[in-house]
């Protein structure tokens, strides 16, 4: 059962926080109280992170809009790329956002991945280097993407899709694999859920952060049940962290208690830079290497390689 009867839950909380909650189980929640604040972080040189055994794929996911799935698949994907990491970011999402952040073509008749799920074309013959980035690479997403929700219905194992083309896929010793998925748990989630081991939630510090947590837990569950015995809540990181307001605090304690080690310690804050990198075909680790959002993103990335890859 979960632990929140244990937990003291704010009087701010709605029906619906404790709901998701509710549906969270017990975890280990002593070492939470330990995590670094919000702008500590640690200089790191540009040495290599330790290399997976094997190909970690990580999905980021969570159907509530704007949390900062995309920038946080981007930027985690090209902090392990800085640090000797061979990371591919498929981009699951038809608003294309993070093939526009990765500068990845994703217009016109550029091959993507809704022809990979829905007309079985090879990942290789979708997949591109990152410009100035060697070790990151993207699967685009273009708009036809958003018929394949439809499209997959129909299709014979439409839940495994992306885990069959991973499967295929060998081309470049790949040590991780960061779906950005779109905001729903429709086809497209579920494909990045069978497609992975891991799970990375990030959770907006605002108020109904845990909104629809529940939901979204639920069908992890339900896929590591019947479709993918060996996926798990791996990461949970906090996002637009404002460290002025009280509240930001209050939900970020409210995560901890819950979901203990899952948690990264390192915090993400607002910075500006952050959504302004996108535009310029960039991450933020190459924008602005010393702005709040890009330290954060390299601890947070560090953290994440340096975490035992086995449940
Ligand atoms: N830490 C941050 N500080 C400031 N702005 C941020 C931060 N993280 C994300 N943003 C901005 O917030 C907006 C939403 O972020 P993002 O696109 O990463 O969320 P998302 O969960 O991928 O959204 P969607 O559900 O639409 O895919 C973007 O404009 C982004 O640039
Ligand atoms: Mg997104």
């Amino acid at each position: 059962m979960a632990n929140v009867t244990q937990t003291p839950l704010n009087p701010g909380d709605s029906p619906l926080v404790r709901e998701a909650l509710s549906s969270v189980v017990s975890r280990e929640t002593s070492a939470t109280q330990t995590a670094a604040q919000p702008g500590e972080t640690s200089s790191d040189g540009n040495g290599s992170w330790p290399r997976p055994a094997k190909t970690r794929v990580i999905a980021v996911a969570n159907q509530k809009g704007g949390v900062g799935k995309t920038t946080t698949s981007v930027n985690i994907a090209a902090a392990l790329s800085m640090h000797g990491q061979r990371v591919l970011v498929v981009d699951l999402d038809p608003q294309g956002n993070a093939s526009t952040a990765l500068a990845t073509e994703h217009r016109g008749d550029v091959p993507d991945v809704y022809q990979v799920l829905v007309d079985d074309l090879p990942m290789a013959d979708i997949v591109k280097q990152v410009p100035d980035m060697p070790n990151l690479y993207c699967a685009p997403a273009t708009i036809d993407l958003a018929g394949a929700e439809i499209e997959l219905v129909s299709l014979v194992a439409r839940e495994a899709r992306l885990r069959r083309a991973l499967a295929a896929y060998d081309a470049v010793d790949l040590d991780y694999i960061v779906i950005d998925c779109p905001p729903s748990l429709g086809l497209l989630t579920v494909n990045a859920l069978v497609a992975a081991e891991e799970v990375m939630i990030p959770i907006q510090c605002e108020y109904y952060a845990l909104e629809g947590l529940g939901q979204l837990l639920r069908n992890v569950d339900l896929i590591k049940a019947h479709l993918n015995p060996a996926l798990r809540l791996s990461t949970i990181v906090l996002t637009m962290y404002d460290g002025r307001t009280r509240l930001a605090s209050q939900v970020a304690d409210e995560v901890r208690a819950h979901f203990g080690e899952t948690v990264l310690s390192t915090v993400i804050p607002r910075s500006v830079r952050l959504s302004e990198a996108p535009s310029y075909g960039q991450s933020v680790m190459t924008y602005d290497p010393g702005s709040s959002g890009a330290m954060a993103y390299m601890d947070a990335a560090r953290e994440i390689a340096h975490r035992a890859t086995v449940a």
